[in-house]
């Protein structure tokens, strides 16, 4: 049996799936983007309900083969698009009949099993990491990058903090041979001397290296604020993340919209902040216990919510806030 026929049989669970449907069933009856379409686990609950539509969304050209299965069942209540969710502001749609756009950040479990990505640590061969439709791929950065944008990627996209040893080593080792997924992991460990305790040693530079291959973080700001810009008012945006910066940046999004903190009600009308989202759940939801036993992968989920309640075009103060890791992202 080879690994494709295999990944077929990989089933995902879809994480914090009812705490969403509560979220998002008030506005039953009009489309939803389902940002992440991956094996379609939200999508299929949403069009359960027959007032549904849905348009999806995902790099991944394997959910493409997914998504037929869906265009076959569901008619012309889903589109499926193999597009990055940064060109979200491409969908054309009446933005009447749009009730709310919704993210699932990370990847999912057949991703991570797929040999071909090399997302996890225990994969052979040439790195990779490639989620679909990048520019480059972690061969790339790891045989080409110099010492100092290697210790940065690994510093501020994985917190590791031995990362200028690490990125030392990777430079010496290089000089021998192409380093490839196995040699990496060998590196990172030599770096630790000991074995790993909690989290295998190589996780902060894979999680890394994987946000710098996809560009996560510009891929989430840019999606964040052209969903906004294409939402009605009272349409929702839901976000499901995985680590602390896609949250750093999605309860940045959500609070400072939601606050007027240091606006003066003096300031002529032009100049104070406007706020756009009313946030039901200041606090993010997380799985529950029994989600976490069935579905360990989901304990580090988080969700946030938000409901457009105003229109703006100024998002400068957002992107100056994540200016030191959007230029990071942008070393080549
Ligand atoms: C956690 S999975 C989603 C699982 C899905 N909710 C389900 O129930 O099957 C995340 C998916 O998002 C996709 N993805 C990640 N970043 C993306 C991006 N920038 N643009 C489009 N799709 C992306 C991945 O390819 C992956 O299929």
């Amino acid at each position: 049996m080879n690994a494709t026929i295999k990944l077929e049989n990989e089933k995902h669970f879809p994480v914090l799936l009812e705490k969403l449907i509560s979220i998002i069933s008030p506005l039953y009856g009009g489309t939803f983007i389902d940002c992440t379409f991956g094996q379609g686990g939200y999508s299929k609950k949403i069009l359960e309900n027959k007032y549904n539509n849905i348009i999806a969304i995902d790099r991944d050209v394997k959910s493409l083969e997914i998504s037929k299965k869906f265009e076959k069942k569901y008619k012309n209540r889903f589109k499926f698009k193999n597009m990055k969710f940064s060109e979200i502001n491409r969908i054309k749609i009446n933005k009447n009949i749009l009730k709310g756009i919704i993210f699932d950040l990370g990847y999912s479990t057949t991703q991570i099993k797929d040999p071909e990505k090399g997302l996890s640590f225990l994969s052979k061969g040439k790195l990779n990491m490639r989620m679909g439709l990048n520019e480059f791929s972690a061969n790339e950065i790891v045989n080409d990058f110099d010492q100092s944008s290697l210790s940065k990627i690994f510093y501020s996209f994985g917190d590791e903090k031995k990362a200028n040893n690490i990125a030392r080593k990777i430079i010496n080792f290089r000089k021998s041979k192409n380093i490839e997924t196995q040699d990496l992991v060998k590196i990172i460990d030599s770096v630790y001397k000991k074995k790993f305790k909690k989290i295998h040693n190589s996780t902060k530079v894979f999680q890394a290296l994987r946000i710098f291959v996809n560009k996560e973080i510009s891929e989430l700001i840019d999606s964040l604020i052209s969903s906004f810009k294409l939402l009605p008012k009272g349409g929702v945006i839901v976000v499901v993340s995985f680590h602390s910066i896609e949250d750093k940046i999605v309860k940045y999004f959500f609070h400072h919209y939601s606050q007027n903190k240091n606006s003066s009600r003096y300031l002529p009308e032009k100049q104070r902040k406007k706020i756009l989202f009313n946030l039901p759940q200041k606090k993010p939801l997380i799985p529950e216990n029994y989600e976490v036993l069935k579905n360990p992968p989901s304990r580090s989920a988080k969700l946030r919510y938000a409901i457009k309640i105003n229109e703006n075009q100024d998002f400068s103060d957002f992107k100056k806030k994540f200016k030191y890791l959007l230029d990071i992202e942008n070393i080549c």
